[in-house]
């Protein structure tokens, strides 16, 4: 198995993962969109893992110079509990390390709370926080 970054014709190999992995995304998260905005920013931080020349899960983290981000944490039903997410999750605390990041922060939707164990298992807090948000414009996101 190995991790690596996005490479130019991985877009749809990756988006029918996304779209096996995240049945339930909302209409705007356009897999094929998400990938075209990522590549503009922190292109580095967006990773995947291969099997085989399989792609088989996604990371992609970014780092606003205060805190990192990590979404779009993915590995294939076919593939998981082999630490193919804790391998993706390693490699983008270390990208963000080295840009000096002090803490990376992820969200994850009330409804899928099994995947809370997981990030636990890597060191990771639930944090007593509300989420908000607010969407810009019309392009997806
Ligand atoms: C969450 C996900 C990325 C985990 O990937 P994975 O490759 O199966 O995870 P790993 O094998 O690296 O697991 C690392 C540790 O977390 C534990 N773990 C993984 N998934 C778990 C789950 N659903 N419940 C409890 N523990 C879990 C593993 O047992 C392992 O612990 P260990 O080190 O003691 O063996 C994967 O289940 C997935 O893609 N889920 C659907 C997408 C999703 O919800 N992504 C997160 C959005 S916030």
């Amino acid at each position: 198995m190995e991790i690596r970054p996005y490479r130019e014709n991985d877009e749809a190999a990756i988006a029918g993962l996304w779209r096996e992995v995240f049945p339930d995304a909302p209409p705007w998260n356009v897999p094929e969109d998400d990938i075209r905005r990522k590549l503009e920013v922190q292109r580095d931080l967006f990773v995947v893992a291969c099997e085989g020349g399989e792609i088989v899960g996604t990371a992609m983290g970014g780092y606003d110079g205060h805190r990192g981000w990590v979404h779009l944490v993915a590995v294939s039903p076919r593939h998981r509990r082999l630490g193919i997410g804790a391998a993706l999750m390693r490699r983008i605390e270390e990208g963000l390390a080295a840009l000096g990041c002090p803490k990376l922060n992820l969200q994850v939707r009330s409804t899928n709370g099994d995947v809370v164990a997981f990030y636990e298992r890597l060191g990771y807090a639930v944090e007593d926080r509300v989420s908000m948000g607010k969407r810009l414009g019309t392009d997806g996101g």
